[in-house]
Parts: structure tokens; C-alpha cells; sequence
């Protein structure tokens, strides 16, 4: 078991304290989610304009990819962009999408080197053909990666989700594939974006919000809740290690009853 976290008072762990009690527990969550919020409240503190919080969003990607890769986590889940983000004004969406083919044209050829094989997952068709290159690009040259499974989400919504799979499911009936009682919890997950990996133990939230924005409806059924009150640029590695050792302090149950 991770000793129960230090009182506020006292200097908090460091990094590789909380790497080392981490590796103690063993239990580490095979796959993380995390919505990454608060970039524009981090940029309004500072009397900037919003795109400048997502600009410095950025190295706090890397810290949880590389934090990941440190701990052994075998997927990472990140929501970059919802559809409901769409509704955002042009200036903001647009320098979020130029952030995206940004972040690509930096950190493919890197995390490639790093094993980490990217998927993206939404209503890509919305996007502007730069940026769905720029997606074509980091999925072919991340592909065969073997140590962390990245999904980024783009463009997407959890109900949107649901919707395509239960079309899908439809379809194989039309065209005679499949019989309608063959349609189970299986087959429905099967036709997730997420059908190759295991469903997230550990939602993390930053920002301080308690809700769950439309992301991962039926991944999230299970997974531990974990909300940080850092505002995203500010999250870094030991905030990673700290929502990791609070989810190996975690009784999970499914429902059952433990002895
Ligand atoms: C998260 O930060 C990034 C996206 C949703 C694209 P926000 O832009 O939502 O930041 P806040 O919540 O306004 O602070
Ligand atoms: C959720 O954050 C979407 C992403 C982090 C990409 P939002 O900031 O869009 O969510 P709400 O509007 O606060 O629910
Ligand atoms: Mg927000």
C-alpha cells in the first residue's frame, strides 16, 4: 500500500520520491485518461490571451507522456479538443489547430524514438487539411511503437462515440454480418475508438472541474476519479506521480465485496 500522502505543510515529495513509492505498490494503472483543462485561466492570470495558456500546454503533454513511459503506464488517453470545442471563436480554434500541426511536426520523430505509437480519435472529416496531414503523419510514422499506446482525441465527443458504434452495429446487420442478439457489451466496444486497449483505471481532471465534458462515456464506467486543481500548463511529472499514488490507495470494488 502507498503511505498516506504528507499534511500540506510539509515539503512534498519529490519526483523521484514519488516514482520510488510507485515502483514499491507495483499496482500501476495500465491506462490513463486525462482532460486537460485550464489553459485558458492559467493565460488570463497572466494577462494573456488564451492561445498562449494552450502554447504552454504543451510541455505539460510531454512531462505525462514521459511520466507514463517512466512509470510503465501502458496507454495514455488525452482530450485536446472537443466537438463541442468547435464553438469557440475562429481566433482561438484556428490557433489551436496550428498548435496541433505544431506539436506534430515537433514531437513525431521523438516519440517514435520513445516506443509510443499514436492514435487519434474523432470527427476528423471536421478538420482543415493541414491539420488532418499532420494527423495522417503522426500516425504513420508513430505506428509499431511498443510501449505506450497515445490516444489523442481530437474533435470529439463521447455521445458522438456511441452513435457511430451503434451505426456501425447497424450496418453489419443491414448487410447481414451480424444478428441482433449477437450484439452484446463486446460487440458494442468493439466498435469504440478505444477497442484495442484495456478501458482507463484513472480519469484524471485538472482545473478543479467536476464533470466530465462528454469525454470516454462508456470507457469511464470503472475508472477511478481524479480531480487536480492545477491548471494544466502547471501540471507536470510529480503532479502525474501524485494522482498515480493516490489511485494505488484506491479500493476497487465493480461492484463486488472485497475480504
Ligand atoms: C483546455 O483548456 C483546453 C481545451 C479545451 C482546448 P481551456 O481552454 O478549456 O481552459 P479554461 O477551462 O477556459 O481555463
Ligand atoms: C473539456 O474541457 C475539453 C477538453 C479538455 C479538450 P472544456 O473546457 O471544453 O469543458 P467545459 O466547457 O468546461 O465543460
Ligand atoms: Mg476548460
Amino acid at each position: 500500500m502507498c503511505p498516506p500522502p504528507p499534511p500540506p505543510s510539509i515539503v512534498t515529495d519529490t519526483e523521484s520520491d514519488l516514482l520510488a513509492r510507485i515502483r514499491v505498490h507495483g499496482a500501476v494503472p495500465r491506462h490513463i485518461a486525462i482532460i486537460m483543462d485550464g489553459n485558458g485561466r492559467w493565460a488570463r492570470e497572466r494577462h494573456m490571451p488564451r492561445p498562449f495558456g494552450h502554447r504552454s500546454g504543451m510541455k505539460a503533454v510531454r512531462a505525462v507522456i514521459e511520466g507514463c513511459l517512466e512509470a510503465g503506464v501502458e496507454w495514455l488517453s488525452l482530450f485536446a479538443f472537443s466537438q463541442e470545442n468547435w464553438q469557440r471563436p475562429e481566433t482561438e480554434v484556428s490557433a489551436l489547430m496550428a498548435l496541433l500541426e505544431e506539436y506534430i511536426a515537433r514531437e513525431a520523430a521523438e516519440l517514435r524514438q520513445q516506443g509510443v505509437q499514436v492514435y487519434v480519435h474523432g470527427d476528423l472529416d471536421r478538420l482543415s487539411a493541414a491539420a488532418a496531414s499532420a494527423v495522417e503523419r503522426v500516425r504513420r510514422e508513430t505506428a509499431g511503437g511498443e510501449r505506450l499506446g497515445l490516444n489523442l482525441f481530437i474533435s470529439y465527443g463521447g455521445r458522438a462515440e456511441l452513435v457511430r458504434a451503434a451505426r456501425l452495429l447497424a450496418d453489419e446487420v443491414q448487410q447481414g454480418g451480424l444478428t441482433p442478439d449477437a450484439i452484446d457489451e463486446q460487440a458494442f466496444r468493439a466498435r469504440l475508438y478505444t477497442a484495442e486497449g484495456p478501458d482507463p483505471d484513472l480519469l484524471i481532471r485538472t482545473s478543479g472541474e467536476q464533470r466530465l465534458s462528454n469525454f470516454l462515456l462508456w470507457q469511464v464506467a470503472y475508472s477511478e476519479l481524479y480531480i487536480s486543481n492545477v491548471l494544466w500548463p502547471d501540471f507536470d511529472r510529480a503532479a502525474l506521480y501524485e494522482a498515480i499514488c493516490d489511485f494505488q490507495r484506491r479500493d476497487r470494488r465493480f461492484g463486488r465485496v472485497n475480504t
